[in-house]
C-alpha cells in the first residue's frame, strides 16, 4: 500500500548505522493527536495502534480526553493539534458534533483534522455536517482494524501539514506584498528627498483616523499600506522640479501636479483591491472638499473617503517637517491652518476628529522621525 510508504518504525532504526538520525528524531517536536472519547477502552487501543507511528521524522504525543468539555480544555491549551480522533455520543447524544462545530466555528481552527469513530452504527452525520465542518474521515470503531486506523491518521496528518505550508506560505506572500508596497512609496519619497518615514508616517496617522472613523483593522491597514503610495507618481517628475530649493513657477507646478494622474495610471490596472484603493488616492490625495483641488476638482463626498482621510494626513505631515522648499512650521501654526481650512481644503467631519486624535496623530512623528 503506497501509503505505508510514509512512516516508519523507529525499530527498524535501531539496525540504522545513522544514529544521527535518532538525534534528529528526538530533537523534532511530535505531532499531537487528540483522542477524545468516554471509554477508557478506547484510548488504551488506541495508543496501542498508534504506539511508534512516525511521520515525516516526528513521532506521535497523545492527549486524552474524556467529555467533549474536556476537549475544549485541551484544544485551548493546545493549539498546535494535528488530528483528533472523537467520538459521537458521550456526555449527550451529539457531543462529538457540537465539538466539531465548536472547532471550527467558535475557535475558527480549520487546520486539525477531524476523524469521527462512532460506537453505535446508523448514527452517521449528514453529509452536509461532514461537509461543513470538514470532518476528513467517518468511520465505526469496529471498521477501524489496526491498520486501517494507522492509515487514516497519516492520511490526516499528510492533510494536515499540506495545510500548515499552504498557511505559512500565504503569510510569506501577505508579508512580502507588505514590504514591496512599502518600498514603493519610499522610493517615490525618496526622488524628492522627501525622507522615506514621511511615507510611513502618512499611512499610520490615516490608519489612526480611520480607526477613529469606526474601520475595521483589517480596513484600517490596508488603507495604511494604500496611502503609502499616495505620490508614487512623482517618480515620473524630473529632478529640477521636484528637489528645487525655493518655489515653483506656476508651469513648474503644473508639471508637479501631474503626478496625481501618473500615480493613478501606474497603479489603475491591477486587479488587487488594495493596488485599486491605492490608485484612487494616488489620482485624488490633492482634491479639496470645496471642489478648488486637481486634478478632477472633485467636491465633497465625490472624492472618495480614503482620499479625504489620505488628504488631511498627508498636508499635516508636510507643514510639520522640512522639505527642500520649506521648514517645517510649529504645531500651533499646523493646528490653526487645518481648522481653518475645515469645509475648505479637508472634510469638516474628519478636521473635527483630527482634533480629537491629535495627541496620537502627533505622536507618530515621534515614532517615525526624519
Ligand atoms: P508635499 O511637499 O508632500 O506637500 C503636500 C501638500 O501639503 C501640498 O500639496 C500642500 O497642500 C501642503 N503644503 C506643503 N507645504 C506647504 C506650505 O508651505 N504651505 C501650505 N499652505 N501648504 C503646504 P500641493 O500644494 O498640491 O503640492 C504638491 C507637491 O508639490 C508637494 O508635495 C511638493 O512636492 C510640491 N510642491 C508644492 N509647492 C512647492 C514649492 O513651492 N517648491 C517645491 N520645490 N515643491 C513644491
Ligand atoms: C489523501 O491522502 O487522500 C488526502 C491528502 C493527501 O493527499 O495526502
Ligand atoms: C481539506 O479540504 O480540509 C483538506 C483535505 C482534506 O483533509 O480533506
Ligand atoms: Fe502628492
Ligand atoms: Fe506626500
Amino acid at each position: 500500500m503506497e501509503l505505508l510508504n510514509d512512516f516508519l518504525f523507529p525499530e527498524d532504526r535501531l539496525n540504522s548505522p545513522l544514529l544521527t538520525e535518532n538525534i534528529t528524531l528526538s530533537e523534532k517536536s511530535s505531532w499531537k493527536i487528540l483522542i477524545v472519547d468516554d471509554e477508557e477502552d478506547v484510548h488504551t487501543v488506541t495508543r496501542m495502534a498508534l504506539r511508534r507511528l512516525v511521520f515525516e521524522e516526528r513521532t506521535i504525543e497523545f492527549l486524552s480526553a474524556y467529555s467533549a468539555t474536556e476537549a475544549k480544555e485541551l484544544l485551548h491549551q493546545h493549539s498546535d493539534i494535528a488530528v483528533i480522533l472523537l467520538d459521537v455520543v458521550m456526555e449527550d447524544d451529539n457531543a462529538g458534533l457540537s465539538l466539531a462545530s465548536y472547532i471550527r466555528r467558535d475557535l475558527n481552527n480549520n487546520m486539525v483534522r477531524i476523524i469521527i469513530r462512532t460506537g453505535a452504527p446508523g448514527q452517521a452525520p449528514e453529509e452536509h455536517v461532514i461537509i461543513d465542518y470538514d470532518i476528513n474521515d467517518y468511520r465505526e470503531k469496529t471498521e477501524l482494524t489496526t491498520q486501517r486506523l494507522r492509515t487514516a491518521v497519516i492520511t490526516a496528518l499528510r492533510s494536515f501539514r499540506d495545510l500548515s505550508t499552504i498557511v505559512a506560505l500565504n503569510q510569506e506572500i501577505e508579508a512580502t506584498q507588505k514590504e514591496l508596497v512599502f518600498s514603493l512609496g519610499e522610493i517615490a519619497e525618496s526622488r524628492s528627498s522627501e525622507t522615506g518615514n514621511h511615507v510611513k508616517r502618512v499611512g499610520a496617522i490615516a490608519k489612526v483616523l480611520a480607526l477613529g472613523y469606526q474601520f475595521s483593522t483589517s480596513e484600517a491597514e490596508t488603507l495604511k499600506l494604500a496611502a503609502s503610495m499616495h505620490d508614487l507618481g512623482k517618480l515620473a517628475i524630473q529632478d529640477s522640479i521636484l528637489t528645487k530649493p525655493g518655489t515653483l513657477t506656476i508651469e513648474e507646478f503644473s508639471i508637479m501636479k501631474t503626478h496625481s494622474d501618473i500615480g493613478y495610471q501606474m497603479l489603475k490596472s491591477s486587479k488587487r483591491s488594495l493596488l485599486q484603493i491605492a490608485a484612487i488616492i494616488a489620482r485624488e490625495h490633492h482634491e479639496n472638499y470645496d471642489g478648488t483641488g486637481y486634478p478632477q476638482g472633485l467636491k465633497g463626498e465625490e472624492i472618495h473617503l480614503y482620499s479625504r482621510i489620505v488628504a488631511l494626513a498627508d498636508v499635516f505631515d508636510a507643514l510639520g517637517n522640512q522639505r527642500a522648499y520649506k521648514m517645517p512650521w510649529p504645531n500651533s501654526k499646523i493646528k490653526e491652518y487645518i481648522q481653518e481650512q475645515a469645509g475648505k481644503k479637508f472634510d469638516p467631519n474628519l478636521v473635527e476628529l483630527f482634533f480629537k486624535l491629535f495627541n496620537k496623530i502627533s505622536s507618530i512623528r515621534e515614532q517615525f522621525p526624519d
